[in-house]
């Protein structure tokens, strides 16, 4: 989704703005664009359709060089408007004030209507252009930018992240965030913003995290932060400890299989602190989390795509090993129905990068309607100082370090080790688990890495099976238990990177339609632990092998899936237990889509039309 930087300096900030833009890329974009105030104090714009090398390309042809000590940058994921150069932003008015926005001006057709009888001109079809105007137009009452912005925002309805300069005030920048995110990095003699700290990691590791409705005065010398009241507040100055390295891509192609590979190692880093050498789990939700546990009675949980999946497979362990209920549901529908809120629930938002808006929508919503019920609310993230962190009662971070691929992998793969964590802490809270069962937990998840490391190692036969998939239109994904959810999460990788139409089924209903689909062109793939329903899955099979579908099957080694004929099968795993099993099953079925999208040559880690962080609705 849209990506912001900015910055203020007493050097030329293009390069700065274009190498943000780039680690910005991951977000997902369709255009990009620059502006930065010249020596002779004139706005200078430029922006292109595409990746940012068409930017740099049109900035390097550029009669001028492009160069300014004070700009701001832009990559736009289309929200209104087609993506075009003209939609890109900056946004300018008048050659006096420019604007990159990231977020929904949702009422900007009536702020439009008024700015038509105001003589203001458009030259795009975005919401965007209306804060342009709006700014430019209270200019001419304010003593300040500052005070500009803060009285344009005031007509604005629905969420913004903000970064404005103009030509009557040259040594500052404004950065405005409600609803969506912004942060500030602090250098010496030198500011910048950006949508998040990846951005700018090469020239700071110290940001502010603005909070929602705060707006910001940023010189060369000075951050001034003022809150929703207009009052100036002292906000942290907070070091990252991320390095600009930790987002380089190494000796890998594409960051999806860096990301992949690295998943050992975000189990380690996810369980570590938070479980004994003995197996046993220590605090790993906060020192207040033991008492909320105690009143829970019901977990509720609300997430997106990928982290929504790993919600579904929490559901099957909640209920399996420590019999509370639990029920998942999809942010976007949660936020925009009137839920009955259950006393004693706890609420459990799973989100990678905490800003996902309808996520973020239905954590607010929980809160306004608790009213005095005993309700608490738990984030899963993977993003410190997220919005969805800031607002929850209770945080887990899972420490998978920066996923910059679209599709999501080892974000899933911690969310999974949190959950499990979760069901072991609401069980011994609410004694519903005993010492053995969580020892036989915890010593199942440091064997995780290891069962990791080995289904990786199938990645060869994986490519090979990946051959026969390319020309393929649709697939099939058929899974039981917390292999469904597994399967979905399979089927939409798949969609997400080779644009592959896919769906998956639980097994047991194939024969109630999906069956029709059945001939050869369809390939079926199936995942086959070695569990209770086991017998029910190669029956399954068998219905489809009858009818001459393409099977896979991804199966535990002491599983023993017949694989004569159209049938091909992996060993992909052993002695996985009832947590550790989906998480490892998960693991060829990601390697396939990446192999799939490698041989149809889609954009691996930036897929069409979609973004990483979906800040608006
Ligand atoms: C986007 C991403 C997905 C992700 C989903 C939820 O659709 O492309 O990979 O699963 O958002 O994101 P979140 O950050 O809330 O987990």
């Amino acid at each position: 989704m849209c990506g912001i930087v900015g910055g203020i300096a007493e050097r030329n900030l293009v390069p700065i703005l274009l190498e943000g833009l780039k680690r910005l890329e991951y977000r997902g974009y369709d255009s990009s664009g620059v502006a930065v105030l010249d020596s002779e104090n004139t706005i200078q714009r430029v922006r292109a359709l595409g990746k940012i090398k068409s930017l740099e390309a049109k900035i390097a042809e550029a009669e001028h060089p492009l160069s300014g000590q004070i700009g701001i940058a832009h990559t736009r994921w289309a929200t209104h408007g087609v993506p075009a150069e003209n939609n890109a932003h900056p946004h300018i008015c008048n050659n006096q004030v420019a604007v990159v926005h990231n977020g929904i001006i949702e009422n900007y057709q009536s702020l439009k209507k008024h700015q038509l009888t105001e003589g203001y001109r458009f030259t795009s079809d975005t919401d965007t252009e209306v804060v342009a105007h709006c700014v430019h137009e209270q200019l001419k009452s304010s003593q300040t930018l500052l005070e500009a912005v803060q009285k344009a925002i005031t007509h604005f309805e629905g969420a913004y992240a903000l970064g404005v300069v103009s030509v009557e005030y040259p040594n500052t920048l404004i950065a405005a965030r409600k609803g969506s995110p912004l942060v500030i990095g602090v250098g010496i003699g030198e500011h910048f913003i950006a949508s998040d700290v990846s951005a700018l990691l090469p020239v700071t590791q110290s940001f502010i995290f603005l909070e929602e409705g705060d707006v910001a005065e940023i010189t060369r010398e000075s951050v001034n932060v003022y809150d929703v009241n207009g009052h100036q507040v002292a906000r942290e100055i907070k070091q990252s400890s991320l390095t600009m390295h930790s987002v380089d891509l190494g000796e890998h192609r594409h960051y999806m299989h860096k990301e992949i590979f690295e998943q050992p190692q975000a189990v380690i880093d996810t369980l570590e602190g938070r479980i004994t050498q003995n197996h046993m789990l220590v605090s790993a939700f906060g020192h207040d989390a033991e008492a909320i546990f105690q009143t829970v009675r019901q977990v509720q949980i609300i997430a997106c795509g990928t982290s929504y999946h790993a919600g579904l497979v929490a559901k099957y362990w909640f209920e399996d090993i420590i019999g509370l209920p639990c029920q998942v549901e999809v942010a976007s529908e949660y936020r925009y129905r009137n839920p009955v809120l259950l006393d004693h629930t706890l609420f459990v938002t799973i989100s990678q990068s905490g800003e996902t808006a309808d996520t973020l929508a239905a954590l607010q919503q929980i809160k306004a309607l608790k009213g005095d019920k005993t309700i608490a609310t738990l984030s899963i993230c993977n993003v410190p100082e997220s919005s969805l962190t800031r607002e929850s009662d209770l945080t887990f971070l899972t420490h998978a370090g920066p996923e910059i691929g679209v599709a999501s992998t080892k974000a899933f793969t911690t969310q999974l080790v949190a959950l499990s964590l979760l069901v072991t802490a609401l069980g011994k809270a609410l004694h519903l688990m005993s010492e053995t069962q969580e020892r036989k937990i915890i010593h199942g998840l440091q064997k995780l890495p290891g069962l990791l490391q080995k289904a990786l190692t199938h990645e060869n036969d994986i490519k090979a099976i990946a051959q026969g998939f390319a020309d393929k239109e649709s697939a099939l994904f058929l899974g039981r238990g917390t292999m469904y959810p597994i399967a979905m999460e399979g089927a939409l990788k798949l969609k997400e990177i080779s644009y592959i139409h896919a769906e998956a089924y639980p097994a047991g209903e194939l024969k109630h339609g999906p069956l029709a689909l059945i001939d050869e062109h369809i390939p079926v793939i199936a995942i086959a632990p070695h569990d209770d329903l086991l017998e029910k899955l190669k029956s399954n099979l068998q219905e489809v092998k009858a009818r001459g579908g393409q099977m896979i099957v991804f199966e535990d080694e002491q599983a023993d899936v017949d694989s004569q004929g159209n049938m091909k099968v992996v060993k992909a795993t052993t002695n996985v237990g009832r947590i550790t099993a989906p998480i490892t099953f998960n693991v060829p079925l990601q390697l396939l889509s990446y192999h799939v999208a490698l041989i149809k040559g889609t954009d691996v880690d930036q897929p069409r039309n979609l973004a990483k962080s979906v800040t608006v609705e």
